[in-house]
């Protein structure tokens, strides 16, 4: 099976309303200067929401050739919730993805499992594609393994989903990110292929072999292909080297 490589840009918290605007069109002029064949790999960013309904008129008004999506959707679809955005709202400003479960949200806003897995279907219910993370910190590491928490968090975020409806899974290292300290491709991989057998076990090998899975943590323009030579490993979630547009464009011309 051939999966479309994916390099997603999330931008967390950064760059104001004319940094995205600017960001968005030089990305997209970076990428056509360079030939990019995004049948080669599809380019996402995903930018806080205030940004949603500007990176939406620029794409569409343009027809740019960049997908993007939400960094957190509310796992309920509407009423007294203050402050949450639904997948309702983020669908109609026609976003295909949101990140779900990104070691920020469980950490720093106490996301549990079983709040990851509401806002996992309630994305669906949406026609949203989930950009799932699941990671170990440098303890569950040392504790329990480098595959042993990441393949818990899959199995329990993915608790009743239907695979036919899209999911992409990141895996993050909560102790690479931001840290300047990657993964070696060989541990990436060695994660990856544990949660694509999660992927067959619980859905199916077809939707397993289909689905796409990232690598996140301290990627970057010089370590990108060593990550994508590996058979598991089908893109990147980046943080911090997505704000640098010509970091991030040549991140996205990995080859
Ligand atoms: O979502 C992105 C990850 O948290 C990776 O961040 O590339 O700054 O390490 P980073």
């Amino acid at each position: 099976v051939k999966r479309t490589p994916f390099i997603a840009g999330n931008w967390k918290m950064n760059l104001d309303h004319l940094q995205s605007i600017a960001f968005v069109q030089k990305l997209a002029w970076s990428l056509a200067d360079a030939k990019h064949d995004f049948a080669d790999a599809e380019v996402a960013v995903f930018p806080p929401f205030t940004d949603l309904r500007s990176v939406q008129t620029l794409v569409s008004a343009d027809s740019l050739p960049i997908a993007y999506g939400a960094q957190d959707v509310s796992a309920h679809d509407s009423g007294a919730y203050t402050g949450e955005i639904s997948g309702a709202f983020l669908a109609a400003l026609d976003c295909r993805y949101v990140i779900i479960g990104h070691s920020e949200r469980r950490t720093l806003h106490g996301e549990s499992d079983a709040d990851i897995n509401a806002k996992v279907l309630a994305a669906h219910r949406h026609g949203l594609i989930p950009v799932l993370c699941v990671g170990e910190t440098a303890e569950d590491l040392e504790a329990h393994g480098p595959s042993a928490v990441p393949v818990a968090q899959l199995r329990a975020a993915l608790e009743g989903v239907d695979g036919s409806k899209g999911l992409v899974v990141a895996y993050e290292p909560v102790w690479a990110i931001g840290s300047g300290q990657a993964a070696t491709p060989d541990q990436a991989e060695q994660v990856a292929a544990a949660l694509r057998g999660v992927l067959t076990e619980v859905f199916d090998d077809e939707i397993a072999q289909a689905t796409r899975v990232l690598y996140g943590g301290s990627v970057k323009a010089a370590n990108i292909a060593s990550f994508l030579r590996e058979p598991n490993v089908d893109g990147a979630l980046v943080g911090g080297a997505s704000l640098d547009i010509a970091e991030f464009s040549s991140i996205a011309r990995f080859k």
